[in-house]
């Protein structure tokens, strides 16, 4: 499969492409606390994570490819093999959601890459190309219309109401996947970053992560027939026979690419570089404890990697304000 990825494997000069921030935002109305407000009142405040709610998780290793010191000269992408702990998780903040419920899709992956300097590298990916909004205002509003929809609201609802008035939301939530297996999905990072190697060459950068055991995603039929837990069982399952293994590419913006909306996929035949490999072997010996005292942080800058989307600056500050709530 990897095969359909047109990749880069130069060592040759990397420049930066002339990227489009045309789209640049004004400065954000919504703070990050309410913005995990916003979240609380579309799933409901429960003491667990705001959002990607139910969960689970494995722990393994990271492997670097040569190719990332093409890129970037962070040590943890271009050093020896790493420790890490890894989460999938169904979209919405509800707790007890059914597998194949709606609301589970996206699913998400995120890793930990844990750093002998305890500076932990962190990403977090969902398996749709693209955000349902281009800026962290325009979820909040999503959110919001999502909240005054509950039962015995009369239709048009408020949601619904919104969606009709935004194509781009609801071709999102109508070209939704859900996979047989969190092993078996791609995931993608959506915001951009900017990567540096030690020539001060930078690039624009979206996170992919590629499933070695292949893509397979469900029928609306299937998915009917499933139960509400087949993600976390089937995942239970593999694990003890098999590792679950991931291989994980930055996708290079092109010329146009637009930097600072995280909503419009890039065109597919873009550049794919390998940063490296991770391989699950385990789920921790602990799963409720672990996954309490977990914390991601998206928009943690590195030596040769930072933040290119406001929203992930967003994300950063909102993440442990929702830690904080679930200790
Ligand atoms: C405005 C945009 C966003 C906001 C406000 C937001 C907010 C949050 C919050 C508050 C959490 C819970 C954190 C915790 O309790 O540890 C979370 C978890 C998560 N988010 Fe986001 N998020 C946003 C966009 C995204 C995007 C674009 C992605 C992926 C492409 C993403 C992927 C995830 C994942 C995978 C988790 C679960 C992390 C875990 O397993 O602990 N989020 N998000």
């Amino acid at each position: 499969m990897i095969d359909q990825f047109s990749l880069y494997r130069g060592a040759a000069l990397i420049t930066l492409a002339t990227v489009s921030q045309t789209h640049a935002q004004s400065a954000p109305k919504e703070t990050p606390l309410s913005m995990v407000n916003a979240l609380h009142g579309a799933f409901g405040e429960h003491h667990a994570r705001a959002v990607h709610t139910k969960g689970a998780m494995l722990e393994g290793t990271f492997e670097p490819a040569t190719e990332a010191r093409t890129l970037t000269k962070e040590p943890i992408l271009t050093g020896g093999s790493l420790p890490v702990v890894a989460r999938f998780s169904l979209f919405a903040g509800v707790p007890d959601l059914p597998d194949n419920a709606d609301g589970a899709s996206p699913a998400g992956f995120a890793v930990k890459i844990k750093a002998p300097d305890g500076d932990d590298f962190d990403i977090e990916n969902n398996q749709h190309n693209g955000f349902i909004t281009a800026t962290f205002d325009e979820f909040a509003v999503f959110l919001r219309a999502l909240a005054a929809s509950g039962p015995g609201v009369p239709h048009p609802t408020p949601v619904e109401q919104y969606v009709g008035a935004h194509p781009q939301v609801k071709a999102f939530l109508e070209s939704r996947t859900y996979p047989a297996s969190y092993a078996q999905a791609t995931y993608f990072g959506v915001n951009s970053l900017k990567f540096t190697n030690a020539r001060g060459e930078s690039v624009y950068v979206r996170y992919r992560i590629v499933p070695r055991a292949g893509e397979h995603y469900l029928t609306p039929a299937e998915r009917k027939a499933e139960s509400g837990s087949y993600l976390h069982d089937e995942l239970a399952q593999r694990i003890a026979k098999q590792p679950v293994v991931f291989d994980w590419y930055v996708q290079i913006a092109g010329n146009g690419d637009k930097i600072e909306d995280p909503s419009i996929a890039w065109p597919d035949n873009r550049k794919l570089v390998k940063l490296g490999t991770f391989t699950l072997t385990r789920p921790p010996a602990d799963p409720e404890t672990a996954q309490r005292l977990l914390l991601f942080l998206p928009g943690q800058p590195h030596p040769g990697v930072e933040a290119a989307d406001p929203m992930l600056d967003l994300r950063n500050a909102a993440y442990p304000i929702s830690f904080g709530e679930r200790q």
